[in-house]
Parts: structure tokens; C-alpha cells; sequence
């Protein structure tokens, strides 16, 4: 039994699969839909919503009694055209995203436990937020805190989060999301979950997920290690084997959940692995040689498989 529940990503694609499906019960306690519970599917060019996936996902989960984990409402990269080219002389801006934003958490309230509400919101540089156009319609700030608002409003018991990215690699870029969760806190934004994605790199200092994990654990709020993956291919190769990086690999997976299991117990949300199997990853698109999961193509686990679940066993003993 781990410390807190293991979830993974999952797409429709994968629940047709019996390989896959074994593994992901065998292992997990909760699935984050990977797209078809963003705006690129559900949003239609005419503005109406598409649910037939996500339902099929949440369904699968109530089936199979796993977690439900909706991911993502407000994400500076998606901006399909039902918004883009939205006619404003029919429904306001604001109005629409409000709409979008409660039919949403509306339509899987009681079900979800938490959401990733912003996601990905401050510079890789760590100078401010990124532009997008939420922000240029609705304010750079204003636009995070209504998602918030209008999450809660559609579901007051979710676990609402702000998620973000290479937290652990670029100290400015974990400064910039620590003071960004102070302002909404401040500002009242019902804010009540943190999300580390930990997309990382085998050649990732050992030390530097247990710093960001313990810095976004200050605010006393559950953190979500919440799209674990270590890549070999985005390391540098410099006086590296191939063994030297899968061995990298294994110990990141341990370091994840031992940051994790150092939070109060009721601060430990959930650690989410983005991909169950290599064949799985999103990573692949990037570079097709990549191997950041922690199960082999065929669900057999990989060294980093067992360090995770070593790890896990000792966080359960304590
Ligand atoms: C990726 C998915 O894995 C892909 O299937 C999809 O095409 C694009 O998005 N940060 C996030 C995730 O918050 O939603 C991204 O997932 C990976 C980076």
C-alpha cells in the first residue's frame, strides 16, 4: 500500500486495451484524462461542448472505483477556435469562459477530487506570468482568480489547483509560481491545491525535487506530484551510459515519492505518472528513442518500477 494514491494519465485509446487497463488497476488509484478533458476536445468551433470522451474516462474510472483527476480548465496553450473566434456581439468573453468553466466542473462534481484550474501559467524565465489570450481578454491576474471562482462556485468540495512545470530545474521559475500562489491566497482566490508536474530529466541533481516539493509544502495545502516522467532523452549526454541515465531514472522515481511522503500525511495529494508504459509517453512525440516511464513497452517493469515501489513501501511503513 503506497503512502498516498498513484495515479496515471489516460486517454480513451488506452481503455480499450487489456494490457493497459491491467496495469493501470494493478498500480493506480487515479486517472488524470492526458487531452480529451481539455478545451482541444471538448470545445467546438461553434461553441458548444463535445463530452462524449471525458465521460467515457469518467465512467471507466467510476467502473473500475479509481480517483477521478480533471485536468486542465485555463491553460495558456490551448485556445480553440470556439474562443478564438468567438462572436462577442452574441455571448461577452468573460461570459463565455464562466460558462465553459462551470459546465465543466459542473458536469463532474462530486466525481472529481481535485482540478488543475491553471496550468502552466508563469514565464520559463521566471519574470511574471505568460501572455495568453485568457490573460489578454480577461487580465493577466484576473482571469487565474475568476477560474478559481468559477470553479468553486461549480463544485465546492473539488481540490482546486495551480500546476506547473520545471519547478524543480529553474529556481526563478519556482519563485515566480511561489509568489504567484501568496497573491491569489491574498486575493482570496479559492486556491487549495499545488501541482509539481515533474517532467524530468535523468541528468536532474539529486536533491532538486525534494527542494521544490518542500518549498510549494510551506502553504500547509496537498501538493500533486501531478505528470511524473523522467526523460534520458532531454539529458545531457556528457560521460553518461545508457545504464548510468536508467539508473538516474530509478532514483528520480524514488526521490518523487520520498518528497512527497516528507509532506504531512494530509498534505500528500497524489503522485500521477504521466505515461504507465514507454510506448505510453507523450515523450515519444519529441523523440521516438525515449524511455521515461516506468514500465518497458511490454508493462514490464523497469528498474525505475521498482525503486518507486520500494520507496513507496518504506513510506508506508513509516
Ligand atoms: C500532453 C499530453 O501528454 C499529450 O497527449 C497532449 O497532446 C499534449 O499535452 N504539461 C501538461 C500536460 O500539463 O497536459 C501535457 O500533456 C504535458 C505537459
Amino acid at each position: 500500500m503506497a503512502p498516498f494514491p498513484i495515479g496515471t494519465c489516460a486517454q480513451v485509446a488506452h481503455l480499450q486495451q487489456p494490457a493497459w487497463v491491467d496495469l493501470a488497476i494493478r498500480h493506480c488509484s487515479q486517472i488524470t484524462p492526458e487531452w480529451e478533458m481539455k478545451m482541444e476536445y471538448i470545445v467546438q468551433p461553434d461553441g458548444s461542448f463535445l463530452f462524449d470522451r471525458p465521460d467515457r474516462i469518467a465512467a471507466f474510472a467510476r467502473e473500475r472505483s479509481l480517483r477521478l483527476f480533471g485536468h486542465a480548465l485555463v491553460w495558456y496553450a490551448q485556445k480553440p477556435d470556439g474562443f478564438l473566434k468567438l462572436d462577442e456581439t452574441r455571448i461577452g468573453f468573460g461570459q463565455a469562459y464562466d460558462n465553459y468553466i462551470a459546465a465543466v466542473v459542473g458536469r463532474y462534481r462530486g466525481q472529481a477530487v481535485g482540478w488543475d484550474v491553471v496550468n502552466e501559467a508563469v514565464a520559463e524565465d521566471g519574470d511574471g506570468w505568460r501572455d495568453s489570450l485568457w490573460a489578454q481578454k480577461l487580465g493577466a491576474f484576473d482571469h487565474m482568480r475568476r477560474a478559481f471562482d468559477q470553479a468553486r462556485a461549480a463544485d465546492p468540495r473539488a481540490v482546486l489547483f495551480l500546476n506547473d512545470y520545471n519547478l524543480e530545474s529553474l529556481p526563478k521559475k519556482l519563485d515566480a509560481f511561489l509568489r504567484l500562489t501568496e497573491r491569489l491566497l491574498k486575493a482570496g482566490a479559492p486556491l487549495n491545491g499545488l501541482g509539481c508536474q515533474t517532467h524530468l530529466a535523468a541528468d536532474l541533481p539529486p536533491g532538486s525535487v525534494t527542494r521544490a516539493v518542500r518549498a510549494l509544502g510551506r502553504f500547509g495545502l496537498p501538493v500533486h506530484i501531478s505528470e511524473l516522467d523522467v526523460s534520458l532523452a532531454r539529458a545531457r549526454r556528457l560521460f553518461a551510459t545508457r545504464a548510468d541515465l536508467e539508473r538516474a531514472q530509478a532514483r528520480l522515481y524514488a526521490e518523487a515519492a520520498e518528497s512527497l511522503e516528507a509532506l504531512a500525511p494530509a498534505q500528500r495529494f497524489a503522485l500521477t505518472l504521466w505515461g504507465l508504459r514507454d510506448r505510453d509517453s507523450w515523450l515519444k512525440g519529441e523523440d521516438p528513442h525515449d524511455t521515461p516511464a516506468p514500465f518497458n513497452d511490454i508493462g514490464d517493469p523497469k528498474a525505475a518500477a521498482s525503486a518507486l515501489a520500494e520507496a513507496l513501501t518504506r513510506g508506508a511503513r513509516v
